[in-house]
């Protein structure tokens, strides 16, 4: 890395590793926490690696799996089918000896209903534990409290007959919220990140953030009036979530997060976010005006839901970067394992663009795995389906099994993923989407990221620099990063047309191009022309 004095987690590369489908070392079908020890040469480290310098692994906490591990019953331990604690201790010094980061999921707003708590918590209304989640008695008409959604379909309250009350959970009825109005719960809560943070891992991605806090007077949601019907079939969709999320206390209670990592030096946190706000920016700028930036930021999950037309990620990235204070960390993110992955959603020749326009934007740089391979969604049938969200709503696209299936090392048996039964078929491409066929071939999109990361890494101007929006065509997104002693422009076409370039080109010349087998194309006559879908960086 190019000498800089900008703390890491400013510029770094953050892999995201869906454990459940990474790397399977045991033969029963499903990712662990070995596995990934197995492939971390692959992410890092080596003269070949990837070069990402930061991981962010899914949870591995002891968990009935119902929703991926999202679903805790030991917010201390490892869940045996996933490893083992001193496996989290081998995966910290293997990281570190090859100076990765690792962060790991915290998931803060919601327990298994198998979690011992909740468990003590349902068996009766005066439970040591029953304030630790969030329960009401029905209404006259044995009705639900209120109108709130669960996220996974249906109300987002179940009746316990045991007590004849309704517990509150945002996501499955298998995931009860904590009660966060409790401060015995909060102060759980931050146990649980010294717990981690002491034995080593460099941060977190907290999950749900603005869950943490809801309409203390448990208000009904109002109806969603932006909702295009037609475009969107999700029924959680159908309400505005103005009071069963993202409340008063959300920067409150981040705060709170936060500071306890801010007692260890050098570590941070990304958070998730879905927040009410009709303007996106609003709620960036609540986040990064009232938490430490020193210690967190937020996903930005914009890219997700864009449509590809660079004008709309030019006007998009500016008006964020806009902004902007000067220390605050921006996360674009473009997948994960929640949304379609980036080669289904915009195509396998966009997505090489699409990894340009990644690892040049400002901040910390997401990449889900598979991504790096270009790997597209898999078809996942009705019956085989995995993921509760499909079961709960089938058919209309919500699961999210397709975006989740194993991790491509090679043409061979399930992908050289596991020797058993993958938990989840492997998808069709992955004869050319794998990690050794792609390693082989110089011009594949993973020799591609491999290019770029190394780039960056030498780049004062792309690690440190500034950002500002170019408007030379409206179907290439382009922009400056500018550093001290570096100036680069970045050269996006959208468009499946070779587009060419005027005057703001002069005195430039093209050093990385999309296309990273072929010659660079050379500015003449001051103009330059990049192919259809190309992208390039200009010094
Ligand atoms: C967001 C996670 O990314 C998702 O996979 C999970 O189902 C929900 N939060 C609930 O924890």
């Amino acid at each position: 890395m190019v000498g800089i004095t900008e703390p890491w987690f400013r510029h770094a590369v953050l892999y995201e590793i869906y454990l459940n489908s990474f790397y399977d070392s045991n033969g029963d079908g499903v990712g662990d926490l070995p596995g990934i020890i197995e492939k971390l040469d692959y992410l890092a480290g080596g003269e070949d690696s990837l070069g990402v310098d930061a991981i962010w692994i899914t949870p591995f906490y002891p968990s009935p799996m119902v929703d991926s591990g999202y679903d805790i019953t030991d917010y201390y331990s490892v869940d045996s089918s996933r490893g083992t604690l001193d496996d989290i201790k081998v995966l910290v010094a293997g990281c570190r000896k090859r100076g990765l980061k690792i962060f790991i999921d915290y998931i803060p707003n919601h327990t298994s209903d198998q979690h011992p708590w909740f468990q003590d918590s349902r068996s009766s209304r005066t439970a040591r534990y029953r304030d630790w989640y969030v329960w009401r008695y029905p209404k006259a008409d044995g009705s639900p409290p209120n109108n709130w959604l669960s996220v996974f379909g249906g109300s987002a309250w179940q009746l316990d007959k045991k007590t004849n009350q309704y517990y509150l959970h945002s996501f499955l009825t298998s995931q009860p919220d904590l009660n966060w109005e409790n401060a015995e719960v909060r102060n759980e809560m931050k146990k649980a990140l010294r717990f981690w943070l002491d034995i080593g891992v460099d941060g977190f991605r907290f999950d749900s953030t603005d869950y943490l806090a809801k309409d203390p007077l448990l208000r009904d949601d109002p109806p969603n009036k932006r909702l295009d019907k037609h475009k969107d079939r999700n029924p959680y969709h159908t309400l505005s979530h103005v009071h069963s999320r993202d409340g008063e206390k959300v920067y409150e209670r981040l705060n709170d997060l936060t500071s306890v990592v801010a007692e260890y030096s050098g570590r941070f946190t990304v958070a998730e976010n879905s927040p009410n706000k009709p303007d996106i920016n609003q709620y960036f700028k609540g986040f990064y005006d009232k938490i430490d930036h020193a210690v967190a930021a937020p996903f930005n999950f914009g890219p997700i839901n864009a449509p590809w037309d660079a004008t709309y990620f030019s006007d998009f990235v500016g008006h964020f970067q806009s902004s902007l204070r000067g220390t605050s960390v921006p996360v674009y993110c473009f997948s994960n394992h929640d949304h379609e992955r980036i080669a289904t959603r915009y195509g396998h020749e966009q997505a090489r663009t699409a990894a340009m326009m990644i690892l040049t934007l400002p901040g910390i740089a997401v990449i889900y795995n598979g991504d790096e391979l270009g790997l597209a969604d898999g078809r996942i049938g009705p019956r085989t389906a995995k993921d509760q969200f499909e079961r709960n709503e089938p058919g209309i696209g919500l699961g999210r099994d397709p975006e989740r299936t194993p991790m491509p090392w090679t043409d061979g048996e399930n992908a050289g993923f596991t020797t058993g039964k993958p938990w989840l078929p492997v998808a069709s491409g992955y004869k050319t989407y794998n990690v050794e066929a792609q390693d082989k071939d110089p011009s594949s999109i993973l020799n591609l990221h491999k290019r770029l990361i190394r780039f960056r890494k030498g780049s004062t101007a792309l690690l440190t620099g500034s950002y500002h929006g170019l408007d030379l065509h409206p179907d290439v997104f382009s922009y400056t990063r500018r550093s001290d002693n570096e100036k680069l422009t970045i050269l996006l076409n959208f468009s499946a047309r070779p587009v060419t370039i005027g005057r703001e080109v002069s005195g430039q010349r093209a050093i990385l191009s999309t296309d990273i087998n072929s010659p660079l194309p050379e500015v003449v006559n001051d103009h330059l022309t990049l192919k259809p879908h190309e992208g390039l960086i200009l010094r």
